[in-house]
């Protein structure tokens, strides 16, 4: 069995900065054409300057005529509408980032809700400025909310009150994990995009505690090996197997019907060692170097292989309409079993060390 992907898109991407950009960002520009980089750096990027200094900083490292790296900028109060004008119409970022204070790996600078950045939010539906969601509620009224229900409790408190007060702006909502998410996308999917990781569509949250034992055709929970697999934890977290099989659901709904409201963005979230293997270890899961493998083991559990290609080439380049200038490559994924390295820079994938059914090999 073999899929052709032509100029497959990342559509949410860290990046990083210093070594570790150098270092990681390698994996993402060899299975991917292009990919959205994400502006939760130190400092968060909040000015034309800091993206500008962001974008040489990441262009050293790429080729652009096999890679096209886009950029977001950070949604703060602060933003300087007249540098957002600037920056648009010279194409320098594809979208503005919401993210809930407190809520993940450098969201210190984000809001609770958006009540501080109308005045932009109506500048962006103007402008047709895209605002990439990260759809969860850390606290209401100061009190903090079930980690496993901040999606829930986002879509049912936020979502709705936003789309709203701006019916025209354009949304994503990004690496959605619920029932819940599901069906707000589908039912704003006039205005709404949302990006779904692999590990989302792939593992429950019963993976945060028992450790995934690749197999033949996929994996299976082996649970003669638990405790706390830090490798796992993301946010949002891994969800209840109910949860996985709504996404899987959307997916198979999107197909049925010929949408495209579903698409790839990876949320590879590579974190130094020390970072991630602590006391407080930082959120994100690593997936770069095998994406597309894993995207390949979910989508053929859900037989639903040769939609691959729509979900990881056309959903997301389209709304963004950089589908005719991302740069030329294509990958041929086979179900042919690949050893998975044990780790990169002293980080673990999904299936480290282990055998995975599906090889992804770019040929162009
Ligand atoms: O797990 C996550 N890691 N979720 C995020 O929202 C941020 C990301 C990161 O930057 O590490
Ligand atoms: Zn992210």
């Amino acid at each position: 069995m073999s899929i052709k992907l032509i100029n497959p898109f990342d559509a949410h991407a860290h990046f990083r900065q210093g070594e570790t950009l150098k270092n990681i960002l390698p994996y993402t520009m060899n299975q991917f054409s292009g990919a959205l980089g994400m502006p939760n750096i130190t400092p968060a990027i909040t000015s034309l300057i800091h993206l500008q200094d962001y974008m040489d900083e990441v262009l050293q490292y790429v080729d652009e005529d096999r890679f096209m790296p886009m950029f977001t900028f950070y949604l703060s109060p602060d933003l300087n509408l007249e540098e957002l004008e600037k920056a648009w119409e010279n194409l320098l970022f594809h979208g503005i980032k919401y993210y809930p204070k407190g809520g993940t790996t450098n969201s210190e600078n984000g809001e609770l809700g958006f009540e501080n950045v109308a005045h932009i939010l109506s500048f962006m539906q103007n402008r047709g400025i895209p605002l990439l969601v990260h759809g969860e509620c850390p606290e209401i009224d100061g009190e903090l909310v079930d980690d496993f229900e901040r999606e829930a409790r986002f879509y049912e408190y936020e979502m709705d009150a936003l789309v709203k007060h701006f019916p025209h702006l354009k949304i994503v909502l990004e690496h959605i994990t619920t029932r819940e998410a599901v069906n707000f996308a589908k039912a704003y999917s006039k205005q709404v995009k949302a990006t779904i990781t692999p590990q989302h569509l792939l593992f429950d949250r019963r993976s945060l505690f028992n450790y995934n034992e690749a197999t033949e055709s996929s994996y299976t929970l082996n649970t003669k090996k638990s405790g706390i697999m830090p490798d796992f934890v993301c946010r949002p977290l891994l969800k209840h197997q109910k949860d996985v099989e709504s996404l899987r659901n959307a997916l198979i709904w999107q197909v049925k019907h010929g949408k495209k409201v579903f698409g790839l963005g990876t949320d590879t979230a590579y974190h130094a060692p020390e970072k991630k293997y602590c006391e407080c270890g930082a959120c994100g899961v690593f997936t770069a170097p095998i994406a597309l493998e894993l995207y390949a083991m979910a989508f053929d559990q859900i037989g639903i292989i040769n939609h691959l290609s729509v979900f990881a080439c056309d959903v997301m380049p389209e709304f963004y309409s950089v589908k005719n200038s991302l740069p030329a490559k294509t990958v041929i994924l086979k179900k042919e079993p690949q050893q998975v390295k044990e780790s990169y820079y002293g980080a673990k994938t999904p299936f480290a060390g282990q055998v995975i059914p599906w090889t992804a090999t770019v040929v162009d």
